[in-house]
């Protein structure tokens, strides 16, 4: 039953909406979602239509079969990335008064093609598969570390002690920045992931995450190392050296994108593996069977809903969107949709439609996949070679928020011994 006092307010229904289209859901406060997200997207993917409005987050059309999500994604053309013209976001910057520090923008998920190729264009090889195996070594080191650590922590809440750690520490080494921040970064996770709900809520920590990476940004344009930082300072952007403002610009993205994104899924993949037992007691016998898992965990919980907006008048899988229109591409509803997925709701590793767009597709698809993928499969090897079979403390439910980013809260195991 949903309680409307915990909602955002409804907005009234523009004309061009017909009654039919209209689904009342609170990406952020639906309280089904919030109790638990795996049940209300595997609801809504059966019993909403594939693209419906809903009047919450001031009015937003929802992309939510599989189909139509992903054509959304791919078609930047009439689903744009861009909140603001790419050209209105760099005078903001030049118009900046003196003494104002640069503006961070995460170039370039917000922005479309042909601008978006320019600045996509240098991290694709500093983020290539080849690149990313460079760090298994260290992920390992950093995960078996954690997880020795969970097992003698009196709570065993595992989201703090791992899910958050691993990324933020993975990050840090990554980019080369002092691991002795480790703590003032989880901090900065934690504050600035609730403000993607708005953008305007974002300047704060843009400018105190920015801060956080200055001295280490500068310090390896003269003195270059091994590091994702000394690399980027390396490329171009559309044939022009990297400024600092670019610097600025890229680090921001790569913090807001693949910090929050992996806690989720780490936290999602093992609050599953906590309940089916079966599952688990057959990973932990066969690691070899952990690869394909963790791909079908992706699917069943896909959590990354991704903003864009309509450019033109159209009708769209019998939706009539209007330019200006604001639409949130569900890839959680559409990775969950029947009619693509035989019985979406259950895990099946070895199921024939294992495509699935949990990262994305089209233009933006995540650049970081290589990443997060390396670093669940060796969270998962780790967790199962580690701790014994475990199960969610019963006293302790887990917690989820919603939001464009779904997550998991906390998560209490337990174990015997
Ligand atoms: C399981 C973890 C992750 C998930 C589910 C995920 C999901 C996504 C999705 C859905 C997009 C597309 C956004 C859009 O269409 O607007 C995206 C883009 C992106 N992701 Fe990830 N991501 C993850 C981890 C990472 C990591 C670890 C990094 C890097 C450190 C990263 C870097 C990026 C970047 C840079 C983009 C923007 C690409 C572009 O605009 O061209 N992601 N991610």
């Amino acid at each position: 039953m949903s309680d409307a006092s915990v909602l955002t307010p409804a907005v009234p229904k523009p004309d061009h909406i017909p009654d039919a289209l209209v689904y009342d859901f609170d990406l952020w406060h639906d309280p089904a979602l919030n109790a638990d997200p795996g049940a209300r997207l595997l609801d809504l993917a059966k019993n909403a239509p594939p693209v419906f409005w809903s009047p919450r987050q001031t009015g937003t059309w929802f992309v939510a079969g599989f189909e139509a999500a992903s054509e959304a994604a791919r078609d930047w053309e009439s689903f744009s990335s861009e909140f603001m013209p790419y050209e209105q976001l760099k005078a903001i910057n030049e118009a900046r008064p003196e003494g104002m520090p640069h503006i961070p923008m995460p170039f370039p998920i917000c922005l479309d093609p042909p601008t978006h190729v320019k600045y996509r264009q240098p991290l694709n090889s500093v983020f290539s598969p080849k690149a990313m195996s460079a760090l298994l070594g260290n992920i390992r080191e950093q995960a078996s570390e954690l997880v020795e650590a969970f097992k003698r922590t009196p709570d065993r809440e595992f989201i703090s002690s791992v899910a958050e750690a691993l990324p933020v520490t993975v990050f840090l080494n990554m980019m080369g920045l002092p691991l002795d921040q480790k703590d003032h970064f989880r901090q900065l996770v934690k504050v600035s992931l609730p403000g993607l709900k708005a953008q305007e809520e974002m300047l704060g920590p843009s400018l105190a995450i920015t801060a956080a990476m200055r001295e280490t940004i500068i310090a390896r344009r003269e003195d270059p190392k091994e590091d994702l930082i000394s690399r980027l300072w390396k490329t171009e952007i559309d044939g022009h050296p990297m400024t600092m403002g670019d610097m600025e610009n890229l680090s921001i993205l790569l913090f807001l994108a693949g910090l929050d994104t992996v806690i989720q899924a780490i936290g999602f993949g093992v609050r599953h593996l906590a309940i089916d037992l079966e599952m688990q007691e057959n990973l932990r016998a066969n690691p070899g069977l952990i690869n394909d898992a963790k791909e079908e965990l992706m699917r069943r919980y896909t959590f990354a809903n991704v903003h864009r907006h309509v450019t033109r008048d159209m009708e769209f899988y019998g939706a009539p969107m209007k330019k200006g229109d604001w639409v949130l591409v569900s890839l959680p509803i559409a990775d969950l949709d029947p009619m693509h997925f035989k019985e979406p709701g259950r895990l099946d590793p070895e199921r024939e439609e294992k495509v699935h767009i949990a990262f994305g597709t089209g233009p933006h698809r995540c650049l970081g996949s290589h990443l997060a993928r390396l670093e669940l499969q060796v969270i998962y090897e780790e967790l199962l070679k580690r701790v014994p079979s475990f199960h969610l403390n019963a006293d302790r439910p887990p917690t989820f928020h919603g939001g464009s980013v779904i997550g998991v809260d906390t998560l209490h195991l337990d174990w015997d011994g």
